[in-house]
């Protein structure tokens, strides 16, 4: 499965609508039109999985009408691009908790879900009431259960079960955008984006369209990714000659 891994906080909603003295709702309803271009343009800039935080956990603070304004375009976006997504070949499905969110919205989104699920083109994952830290949590009690029944001994207990028991499988994000200038995480895939490359754009998300994506992207491929090891041009060395390197300084 090829392709790159892209997750988006989309940001600035509220501050598009203000600046346009309109209420705060209709800034969700255009980043709606954002969600269409972007999704549609995805898979020709080589983006093979597309992670959108459209609710977090912590949105629940927002005003009752704020949140049902939003539940209610999920609703909306699932019933009417749900043919188009298909004709397209995108595979939607939700992360995060489901037993908050409306039940009309979430009949919709499962049954997406369920039409889409053959989709082969573009992985588009919305995140909706989710929290990083709740996911991390309930992968930890899943662990600790299977450890409890006596299946998974402690010791052998490694980051590569806690990542599957986390992300289900799924290769973490290449790269984090985050629109309208904030540079914040906000509880979105802690553990995920421990490579991550981060790319903040100051356009709000109802602004931002296919040629901030392929901006975004652009820039992407021209940073140089080590996970941590030396530069191409440095070379590995043993680790003996690493104790003898150490030894000498000290
Ligand atoms: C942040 O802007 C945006 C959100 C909390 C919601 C994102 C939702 C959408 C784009 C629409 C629904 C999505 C789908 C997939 C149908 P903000 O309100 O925090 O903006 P502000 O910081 O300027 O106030």
């Amino acid at each position: 499965m090829n392709g790159l891994h892209v997750a988006i906080i989309m940001d600035g909603n509220g501050r598009w609508a203000r600046s346009r003295r309109k209420p705060r709702w209709r800034g969700h309803l255009a980043g709606v039109d954002s969600v269409r271009d972007v999704v549609r343009a995805a898979p020709d800039l080589g983006v093979r999985t597309l992670t959108l935080y459209a609710f977090s956990s912590d949105n629940w603070k927002r005003p009752p009408t704020e949140v049902g304004r939003l539940f209610w375009l999920l609703r909306e976006y699932c019933a009417r691009e749900r043919d188009e997504l298909l004709a397209n070949g995108v595979r939607l499905t939700a992360i995060g908790r489901r037993d908050r969110i409306p039940a009309s919205a979430l009949r919709a989104l499962e049954a997406v879900e369920q039409v889409t699920a053959g989709g082969t083109t573009l992985d588009l994952r919305l995140a909706i009431d989710y929290s990083a830290r709740a996911a991390i949590t309930t992968a930890t009690k899943t662990l600790a259960r299977r450890v409890a029944r006596g299946e998974l001994r402690v010791d052998a207990l490694t980051d590569r079960e806690l990542n599957d028991a986390i992300t289900g499988g799924v290769p973490a994000p290449d790269l984090l955008i985050r629109t309208a200038g904030e540079r914040r995480l906000s509880d979105f895939m802690l553990w995920e984006l421990a490579y991550t490359e981060l790319y903040f754009e100051t356009a709000t998300w109802p602004e931002f369209g296919r040629s901030h994506l392929e901006h975004a992207l652009a820039d992407f491929r021209r940073r140089e990714r080590r996970f941590g090891a030396a530069g191409p041009k440095e070379q590995t060395v043993p680790a003996s000659a690493v104790a003898e390197a150490v030894g000498a300084v000290g």
